[in-house]
């Protein structure tokens, strides 16, 4: 297998993020192999949708990468590959170290022994904590609140002292939150249980489910209700190939935010959804849940300048009526 570009190991390929970054890198003329093993990735998208080897297995098996390494020749990684729900994370934090941070280790390991030096690794604004000013940069002080961000930043650390020690580059993203679908409407999110916004307030319009929770209506917003920042997924893809595209042109390492510095509020998302559906969305105003801080925006300022990173789709009408689009398919 070859290509001008080069050949990529995604990790996580068949999730939501992961696979509509294989769709751009395809695109942009790569080659492409996913390493997932389907916890919570989609087997029919990469088979209907992506059309790319798909090496169904962990991350933490050391031995499957060496092998994986040996018979393909990667030019870089892109690793996606993680949980990634903060209330479970509190629950059970073994879960997030050994899968986050452990596997994570194993993969920068196997990558040292077959010398591949680049990687693009999804980071968050959970690492953040509480926000102290906004829009946040990436100077903000790192505090997370919860064992994911932790286990995320825990990841970072050990990315910088690697990058410092060995050959590695690398280009971490913290992303906001993902959201979107790709507007031919042949990928998007569909994860079980749903932790975001966005599908769980289409699939309450889709009658999936009873109603919506707005989770207090007395934060100092506009509405009162949290602000967020919300990147559609095709603009988090077009960033991995920026990202990559600076590694092979000999960039070092460093990390970049992708927010687009303008939230969104809980009840703007749910007033958007009505207008782009035409159907009623039942909510239920319940507490502020502990945590829950008002306005969490980041800044893409930076992405922009060193990467040339422009969101292109994301306005929030964008990513409804494409979240939308999916949503009615595969439901
Ligand atoms: N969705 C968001 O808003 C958001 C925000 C910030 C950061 N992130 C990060 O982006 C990445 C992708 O998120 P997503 O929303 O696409 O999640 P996802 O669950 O849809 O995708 C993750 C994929 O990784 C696979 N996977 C998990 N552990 C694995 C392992 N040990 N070995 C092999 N495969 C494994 C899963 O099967 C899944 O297909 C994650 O690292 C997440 O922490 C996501």
């Amino acid at each position: 297998m070859s290509s001008n570009q080069g050949t990529i190991l995604v990790t996580g390929g068949a999730g939501y993020i992961g696979s509509h970054a294989v769709l751009a890198l395809k695109n942009a003329g790569y080659d492409v192999i996913i390493l997932d093993n389907l916890i919570y990735g989609h087997r029919d998208l990469v088979e209907t949708v992506l059309e790319v080897d798909l090496i169904v297995g962990d991350l933490g098996d050391r031995s499957l990468l060496d092998d994986l390494f040996q018979q393909y020749s990667i030019d870089a990684v892109m690793h996606f590959a993680a949980f990634a729900y903060v209330g479970e994370s509190i629950k059970e934090p073994q879960k997030y170290y050994r899968n986050n941070v452990a596997n994570t280790l194993t993969l920068l390991e196997a990558m040292k022994a077959a010398s591949i030096n680049k990687l693009v690794f999804s980071s968050t604004c959970a690492t953040y904590g509480v926000a102290q000013f906004s829009p946040i940069t990436e100077e903000h002080p790192q505090n997370p609140i919860n064992p994911y961000g932790a286990s995320k930043l825990m990841v970072e650390q050990i990315l910088q002292d690697f990058s410092k020690a060995y050959d590695l580059n690398y280009v971490c993203f913290r992303y906001f939150n993902a959201a979107g679908a790709h507007p031919d409407g042949l990928l998007g999110e569909d994860h079980d249980p749903e932790p975001h916004l966005i599908p769980l307030v289409l699939l309450t319009a889709l009658g999936k489910r009873k109603f919506i929770s707005i989770f207090g209506r007395d934060y100092p917003t506009p509405d009162g209700t949290c602000i967020r920042d919300y990147i559609h997924v095709l603009d988090i893809a077009q960033a991995h190939i920026l990202g990559l595209n600076y590694l092979q042109k000999g960039g070092k390492s460093d990390v970049f935010n992708l927010g687009n510095g303008n939230g969104f509020s809980i009840q703007e998302v749910i007033d958007t959804a009505i207008k782009v559906t035409q159907k009623d969305i039942d909510v239920k105003i319940s507490d502020r849940r502990p945590g829950d801080p008002p306005i969490l925006v980041g800044s893409g300022e930076k992405a922009a300048k060193v990467l040339g990173w422009k969101p292109e789709y994301s306005s929030l009408d964008n990513i409804i009526s494409h979240a939308w689009q999916w949503h009615q398919k595969r439901h």
